[in-house]
């Protein structure tokens, strides 16, 4: 597909604010305002849209300015693509645009927090652009946000964990991975299938599995996948001296 990335105009932030929230499933409430993400686009943030040929928004990204560790950096806080253009690669064409822009300011490197359920995501992240799973936050969001699927508000709860993830984006700076053997978690195939009490089942069982193997030292560096049988598995390894 021909498709145009670039910064946004103001009017376009509603139609990005609205595919943003209906990808990650957010209820009004949680919703990211399309006003907050031009207030902070203005300021250092940068908000990128991904345009089809006849103008049709299909991919958003969103992310804040922010300081680490004495050094600028992006907090990235949403990357979605329309559900009919999903696997055409125009995630990864969001975060490299979003890298490049980034390099341009001098700013190089980029963290966000994602569900360690969402493997596509994981998948772009780890396996395609070399960020790393760093760390696994339980119940981050779970006071604030409300956690119930989109049209469910009577149904299960889902306890809102989060992965750190961190992009270096100078290669020299990655953290190169030990050579031990790497661990494999597996993720659900596709969350869209699972029933309530299946979701809570898998959200329990990564979160006790994640945790145990981020504590040995190992960080997630890939999301290995077998399309055939439908299953995929996080890809854990040592932290340490390049291989
Ligand atoms: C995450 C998201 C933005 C990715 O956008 P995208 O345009 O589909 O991404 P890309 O095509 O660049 O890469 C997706 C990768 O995941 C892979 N993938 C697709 N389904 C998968 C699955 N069930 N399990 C693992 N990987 C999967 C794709 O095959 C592709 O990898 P490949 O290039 O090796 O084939 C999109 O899926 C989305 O909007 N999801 C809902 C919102 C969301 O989860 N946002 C991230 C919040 S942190």
């Amino acid at each position: 597909m021909e498709l145009t990335i670039r910064e946004p105009d103001l009017e376009e932030h509603l139609a990005g604010a609205r595919l943003l929230r209906s990808c990650l499933g957010f209820s009004e409430r949680d919703a990211v305002p399309a006003w907050l993400m031009h207030a902070t686009a203005e300021a250092g943030g940068l908000a990128l849209g991904a345009f089809a040929a006849d103008g049709t928004l299909v991919g958003w990204s969103f992310a804040v300015a922010a300081r680490s560790e004495g050094r600028d950096e992006l907090l990235s806080c949403g990357l979605a693509v329309a559900c009919p253009h999903r696997s055409e690669g125009i995630g990864r064409a969001l975060k490299l645009a979003q890298r490049s822009a980034a390099l341009e300011r001098g700013v190089e490197r980029i963290r966000w927090t994602a569900d360690p359920l969402a493997a596509p995501a994981l998948r772009l992240y780890l396996s395609h652009l070399g960020a790393r799973l760093t760390g696994y936050r339980a119940g981050l969001y779970d006071p604030i946000r409300d956690g119930h699927p989109e049209g469910q508000p009577d149904g299960l709860r889902l306890p809102q964990d989060d992965v750190e993830v961190v992009w270096d984006l100078r290669e020299s700076e990655r953290t190169r991975v030990g050579t031990d053997p790497p661990v494999r978690v597996e993720l659900p195939f596709r969350r869209a299938d699972l029933s309530p009490p299946e979701h809570l089942d898998w959200r329990l069982s990564v979160r006790d599995r994640l945790r145990r193997v981020l504590a040995e030292g190992r960080i997630g560096v890939g999301v290995d996948l077998d399309a055939t049988a439908r299953r995929c598995w996080l890809v854990l390894a040592v932290d340490g001296p390049g291989a």
